[in-house]
């Protein structure tokens, strides 16, 4: 973590539908910092949506393009919204916390099913998840959240992405007075 999480780069990770994008930008207009979103990124550099690199070349494809995604980023006073699998594939997790403070957004299961359940287009492991055993993306939650405990922070996530701007605020400006 940089000595200085206000002056450097924040990293969001989280499951899906745990609002990182849109906590993204309302952190970068608080703190006056720019936001990128990986996924959408990733999506121009590539000249495809998330669902189609996911049909056309598979989950292992768009894991190298997130790695290598990472490895080129060149930022600073950034936020950075990382897709829900990001920080779980490739020792990614290392890279992303050379980048700035690495935040998890720690939304309870129930919350984040129902959100998804609004908006499973971009999902493709939502969709197949889904479709067959309800526990498979528990399964998936369950792993992930091992991972994103070793974040650097964590906030809990709740229905109102002001409030939970506020709170990340809070939590950066007590780890500046340590
Ligand atoms: C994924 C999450 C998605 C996107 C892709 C894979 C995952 O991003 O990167 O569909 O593995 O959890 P969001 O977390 O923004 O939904």
């Amino acid at each position: 973590m940089p000595s200085n999480p206000e002056e450097n780069n924040i990293v969001l990770v989280g499951f899906m539908g745990t609002g990182k994008t849109t906590i993204g930008k309302l952190l970068a207009k608080s703190m006056n910092f720019s936001f990128i979103d990986t996924d959408e990124e990733i999506e121009k550099e590539v000249g495809m949506s998330i669902a189609q690199i996911f049909k056309n070349k598979g989950e292992g494809y768009f894991r190298e393009l997130e790695s290598d995604f990472i490895k080129k980023l060149r930022l600073s006073k950034c936020i950075i919204a990382t897709g829900g699998g990001m920080p779980c594939h490739n020792d990614n997790m290392t890279k992303l916390k050379v980048l700035g403070t690495v935040l998890f957004i720690n939304t309870p299961y129930d919350s984040i099913i129902e959100r998804l359940k609004l908006n499973q287009d971009s999902r493709p492991l939502l969709k197949s998840s889904l479709g067959n055993e309800k526990d498979e993306l528990f399964s998936l939650f369950l792993k992930r959240q091992q991972i994103y405990k070793s974040s650097d922070k964590e906030v809990v996530g709740d229905n109102n992405p002001s409030f939970i701007v506020k709170k990340i605020r809070e939590i950066l400006k007590k780890s500046l007075e340590k």
